[in-house]
C-alpha cells in the first residue's frame, strides 16, 4: 500500500508542482460466487482485494478538473461541458468525467481538482481496476468539496458513471464491493433491495488460501458479449412475466424452462436461477462456519458460466481444471467473463504447488504463462490521510 500511495503522491508532486491535500484508496476486487446475477436482480458474493488504486488530489480554483495517471505521461484536462456531455472524456479519464458527471447530475457542486492516479490493480484483467478509480475518485470530491453523500448510495452513484458516462452496462456489484468492502468478510449483497451482510470469511482459521490465477487470455469481444447476455436475460424475464430473472424460484425451474422456446435462451436462463441458488447456498455454509465445504458449489459454478451462460475460454478452463487436479477444494472463473481471472480454494499449504500446477497445463497447452497472488478480503474505499 505504501508503495503505491507514494507513487501518487510523487505523481501529484512531479505533475502539479505542488502538495496533494489528501490520498484515498480504493481496491480491486474478486468475486466469490454470483456471476451475471447483479443486472438480473440476484445475489452476489464479492469481496475486496488487498491491491489498492490510490488518487492524490487537491482542489484547484478555476472549476475545472485535470487527471494524471501511471498510464499516461501527461495529464487529461476538462471542464464542466465535456464533464457534462456523457462520452467527451475518453479512455481511462472517461471513469473520472464519469464520476464528476454522476455527482453534478445529482445536484452536487462538485469542486474543480487536480488528481493523480497510482495503482496496483491490474488493467484488464477483471479485477474491477476501474470500480477502483471510480470509488476513489468519488471519495476523493466528496471530501474535497466537503460534500454529503451517505456511504449507502455510492455504489449506484459510481455504477453510473460507468453505465451512463463511459457507456458500460454493468451491474452493481463491483462498486458495491470496492465500496463497502470489509477486512475478513465477504460481501452478501441483494442487488435489487441493495440490503448487505458482511459474511466472516476467515481464511486464516481454516488453513485456507484463495488462490486468483489471471488467466492472461486476451480479451476476446467481452463489451459486446456482456452486452448480449445481458440483453438475453431481460428478453427472457419478459418472455416469463417477471421484473428480472430473479423473481424465478430455483424451484420452479423446470417450469419456466418449459415456457422458452429457444435452447440458448433456457441455458441462459438456467445459469442465472442455479448461479442465485448457489450464492444463497454459500452464504448458509460460510454462516455456519464450513468454508471448505463451499468448493463444489464454485465448481459448479464455473460450469454452469461454461456450458450455460457459454462465457469462458479455453485459457480459463485450463487454469480451473488443472487447479482442481492439483486439490483445490473448488475453482472457477470470476468477473464478467471471456478471459480474466479465476479463483480456486486451495489448502493454504497447498497454493505453491496448485499454482505450480495451472502453470504446468499452461506450458503444455502454449498459453502465456498465467499470473499467481493469494488474497484475503481487504476493507473499501479510504482516505488515507
Ligand atoms: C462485470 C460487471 C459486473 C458483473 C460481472 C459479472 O464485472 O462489471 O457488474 O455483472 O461482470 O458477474
Amino acid at each position: 500500500m505504501s508503495d503505491v500511495a507514494a507513487r501518487a503522491t510523487a505523481g501529484f508532486r512531479q505533475r502539479y508542482g505542488a502538495e496533494p491535500a489528501g490520498r484515498w484508496a480504493a481496491p480491486g476486487r474478486v468475486n466469490l460466487i454470483g456471476e451475471h446475477t447483479d443486472y438480473n436482480d440476484g445475489f452476489v458474493l464479492p469481496f475486496a482485494l488487498p491491491l489498492r488504486t490510490v488518487v492524490a488530489a487537491a482542489v484547484r480554483d478555476d472549476g475545472r478538473w485535470s487527471v494524471w495517471s501511471e498510464l499516461d505521461d501527461e495529464p487529461v484536462e476538462f471542464g464542466p461541458a465535456e464533464a457534462d456531455e456523457p462520452g467527451r472524456v475518453d479512455g481511462w479519464a472517461a471513469y473520472v468525467a464519469g464520476v464528476v458527471w454522476a455527482l453534478r447530475a445529482a445536484g452536487h457542486a462538485v469542486p474543480g481538482a487536480r488528481l493523480a492516479i497510482a495503482s496496483d490493480v491490474p488493467v484488464g484483467s477483471g479485477l474491477s481496476s476501474s470500480a477502483a478509480i471510480e470509488a476513489a475518485v468519488l471519495a476523493a470530491l466528496l471530501d474535497l468539496g466537503g460534500l454529503d453523500l451517505p456511504a449507502g448510495r455510492w455504489p449506484r452513484l459510481a455504477q453510473r458513471a460507468e453505465n451512463d458516462y463511459v457507456g458500460a452496462p454493468t451491474g452493481i456489484m463491483d462498486q458495491s464491493a470496492v465500496i463497502r468492502g470489509r477486512s475478513g468478510h465477504a460481501l452478501f449483497l441483494d442487488c435489487r433491495t441493495e440490503a448487505i451482510e458482511q459474511i466472516p470469511f476467515d481464511l486464516d482459521a481454516a488453513g485456507l488460501a484463495v488462490l486468483v490465477i489471471d488467466s492472461r487470455a486476451p480479451h476476446r469481444h467481452a463489451d459486446g458479449e456482456y452486452a448480449a447476455r445481458r440483453k438475453s436475460c431481460e428478453r427472457a424475464a419478459k418472455a416469463l412475466g417477471v421484473a428480472a430473472l430473479r423473481d424465478v424460484a430455483a424451484a420452479d425451474l423446470d417450469a419456466a424452462l418449459a415456457r422458452l422456446d429457444d435452447s440458448e435462451t433456457r441455458r441462459r436462463v438456467r445459469h442465472v436461477v442455479t448461479e442465485d441458488q448457489r450464492v444463497l447456498d454459500t452464504v448458509e455454509l460460510l454462516r455456519a462456519g464450513r468454508v471448505r465445504d463451499i468448493g463444489p458449489l464454485l465448481t459448479a459454478s464455473h460450469a454452469s458460466m461454461r456450458d450455460d451462460f457459454e462465457i469462458t475460454v479455453p485459457e480459463i478452463d485450463t487454469a480451473v481444471e488443472a487447479a482442481l487436479a492439483a486439490g483445490a477444494y473448488g475453482a472457477r472463473m470470476t468477473g464478467g467473463g471471456f478471459g480474466g481471472c479465476v479463483l480456486a480454494l486451495v489448502d493454504a499449504d497447498a497454493a505453491d504447488a496448485v499454482a505450480a500446477a495451472v502453470a504446468a497445463a499452461y506450458a503444455d497447452r502454449g498459453f502465456t504463462a498465467p499470473g499467481t497472488l493469494t488474497v484475503r478480503p481487504a476493507g473499501g474505499v479510504a482516505r488515507l490521510d
